[in-house]
């Protein structure tokens, strides 16, 4: 049986942190690719990483590149290419730069991969994802953004310290782009099948709904750089499901046209942050939910802003209109 190969594009803290999450998970081989300035240093870091298989005990080719042949044939290719931001910073300001590097990764990723399905990672996350939709051709089920995944990672974890339970036990669901209106959802989680609401009293959840929202911000404060073991987590998360077709639903930013109202029928849809089934096929389905009427609002407003993310792309950059 040919073991699945998984390419990650950017060698940074983010692209790095996913190449050790997937080999410790033993996902398949793994090449991660960065600019020719730093082949060296990407090889250097690979070469460490394999050097720990015998340790960890998991079986992989692991390679450092600054050639896109060597991603060819991959079944998964995770993109963290692109700056991360500053303090001070917000995800929007990335935009110009990263739609450029996005774009031209895009376009060599597929041609060596035009199989694989594509995972974005790079902020801001609900442009990019789009941008490298256009960029790339790929079907819309074959492209996918991560956020969601970080997102309720980090709302579980606050939950979990906040109630000193096990995280493990901790189910939640969270919607909307990946910026500081993303919109955690307090009525559909629970602990071990108990309703949030009984274990915590209303100031409690909000407070972890609102550390939540500003979970990258708060990082990025700290270190003066973005989170990277959390993203990478997270998008593991999401290659592991798809490389062992798993079928797992995890919030995910997902081509929407009519689902959640995010487009008006007949025009273009847009990648949101939903819940999706996730399998060998990419995003194999989106699952509706029911939302009351305080929380549609609050999707409404972050699909607003994802539509004008893509609006200020399309401004910019004619080609991706
Ligand atoms: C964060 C960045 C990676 O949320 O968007 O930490």
């Amino acid at each position: 049986m040919r073991r699945a190969k998984l390419s990650i594009i950017g060698g940074g803290n983010v692209g790095a942190s996913c190449a050790v999450w997937a080999a410790s998970k033993e996902l398949g081989d793994i090449v991660v690719l960065d600019i020719p300035e730093m082949a060296d240093t990407t090889r250097g870091k690979m070469l460490d990483l394999a050097e720990c298989g015998p340790v960890e005990r998991f079986d992989a080719n692991i390679l450092g590149t600054s050639d896109y042949a060597d991603t060819a044939q991959s079944d998964v290719v995770i993109v963290t290419a692109g700056i991360p931001r500053k303090p001070g910073m917000s995800r929007d300001d990335l935009i110009q730069t990263n739609v450029r590097i996005v774009k031209s990764v895009a376009e060599q990723v597929v041609e060596h991969s035009p199989e694989a399905v594509m995972i974005v990672v790079s902020n801001p996350l609900d442009a990019m994802v789009y941008t490298a939709w256009k960029a790339s051709g790929l079907p819309t089920h074959r492209i996918v953004g991560q956020a969601g995944c970080l997102d309720v990672a980090r709302f579980r974890a606050f939950i979990a310290m906040e109630l000193d339970v096990s995280v493990e036990d901790i189910a939640a669901l969270l919607l909307g782009g990946h910026g500081d209106d993303m919109v955690p959802l307090p009525r559909y989680t629970s602990v071990h099948g108990i309703p949030l609401g009984q274990l915590m009293s209303s100031d409690k959840i909000d407070a972890c709904v609102e550390r939540a929202k500003g979970g990258g911000g708060e990082i990025v404060k700290l270190m003066g750089t973005s989170a990277y073991y959390a993203p990478a987590s997270g998008t593991i998360m999401m290659a592991e499901a798809i490389i062992k077709d798993k079928k797992r639903i995890l919030p995910c930013a997902a081509y929407c046209e009519s689902e959640y109202g995010v487009a008006a029928p007949g025009t273009p849809g847009y990648f949101v942050g939903v819940p999706c089934v996730l399998g060998a096929q990419g995003v194999e389905r989106v699952i509706e939910v029911e939302l009351d009427e305080g929380e549609q609002a609050l999707m409404k407003s972050s699909i607003d802003h994802v539509k004008a993310l893509v609006q200020s792309v399309c401004e910019t950059f004619p080609e991706l209109a």
